[in-house]
């Protein structure tokens, strides 16, 4: 599926990094501009960067599984993982009210 038209880049090519990423340090904090520097892409119009957190979190709760991690380990990192995103999320809405304003 395709989840960035301005890239053209696939779920697929997502899930990829995002494993390669997991698997040279499986704490590390993933964000959609390291996933696309990796890629040696950058986000345009940044409109996939919601789908990309997705696919984050979503990758990120499956290498964790596959890996047999400890629960308390993968509870621990998913709720920051979730947080930080949460919180880009909020910071993104009010800095796109901002501009709306400005306008
Ligand atoms: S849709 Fe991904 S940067 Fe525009």
């Amino acid at each position: 599926m395709l989840v960035c038209s301005c890239n053209y880049i696939t779920d697929h090519d997502i899930r990829a990094v995002i494993t390669e990423l997991l698997d040279q340090d499986c704490w590390q904090l993933i964000v959609p501009s390291k996933v696309y520097h990796a890629m040696s892409k950058r986000g345009r119009c940044c409109g996939c960067f919601p789908a990309v957190v997705d696919l984050i979190i979503q990758t990120t709760e499956d290498y964790h599984a596959r890996r047999h991690s400890t629960d308390s380990e993968i509870v621990d990192f998913m709720s920051r993982l979730k947080k930080f995103h949460e919180d880009q999320r909020r910071a993104d809405i009010e800095r796109r009210l901002k501009s709306h304003r400005a306008a």
